[in-house]
């Protein structure tokens, strides 16, 4: 099935959000997929979202049927820090804030207490990554400072960069309590 064509709109029925499990590995690789636009890893890497980093991601679900997905993970060199790795959403799903309320999803759960900055890597040529979480950020209220953290170069297929995008400092019960 093409996640793409059959996901129904998001503000057309009730949307949960949950942890992705183990089992969901192939369902986040086949959103990956369908973004056209993500790197498609291992099934074996979704996999692990699932059975090592479940409390940090969110899979976004309309009737059952997987429409968006985030993975992140807490770095232990960044002590507190949520790292995002891919966000992903259903074209038809796009547009209507699904993004933006997986992220608040994550950094209001209680393992997310005490994070005061969330950092992600977008590539230079991904304006719609960009503005997402440029507008996160003003919505938190919280700084957003970008440097590039990969450079083309660094890639054997020689794709665009990749800048950290380092979100912070933010309260993240200050967060919960605007409800946003
Ligand atoms: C990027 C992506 C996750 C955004 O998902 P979404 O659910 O449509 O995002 P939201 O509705 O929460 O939008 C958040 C903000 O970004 C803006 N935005 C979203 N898509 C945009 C686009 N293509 N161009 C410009 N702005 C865009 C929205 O207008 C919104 O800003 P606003 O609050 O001022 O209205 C989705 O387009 C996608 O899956 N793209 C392919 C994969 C990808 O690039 N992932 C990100 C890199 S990890």
């Amino acid at each position: 099935m093409s996640l793409d064509e059959d996901a129904p709109a998001v503000d057309a029925k009730p949307i949960s959000f949950r942890c992705p499990e183990k089992e969901d590995g192939a369902d986040l690789i086949r959103l990956v997929r369908g973004t056209g636009v993500l790197d498609v890893n291992s099934a074996y890497a979704y996999m692990l979202i699932g059975e090592h980093h479940a409390h940090t991601s969110v899979l976004a679900e309309i009737e059952g049927e997987p429409v968006g997905f985030v993975s992140a993970y807490r770095p232990h060199s960044l002590p507190e820090t949520l790292f995002v790795w891919q966000v992903g959403v259903a074209e038809a799903g796009r547009g209507q804030g699904l993004a933006t309320r997986m992220l608040f999803d994550i950094l209001t759960r209680p393992i997310c207490e005490d994070v005061r900055y969330l950092d992600t890597t977008i590539a230079t040529n991904n304006d719609a990554s960009k503005t997402l979480f440029r507008r996160l950020a003003e919505r938190i209220n919280a700084n957003c400072d970008v440097q590039e953290l990969f450079s083309a170069e660094m890639f054997e297929n020689e794709q665009a960069a990749e800048h950290l995008f380092r979100i912070g400092p933010f309260d993240t019960t200050v967060i919960r309590a605007q409800n946003l």
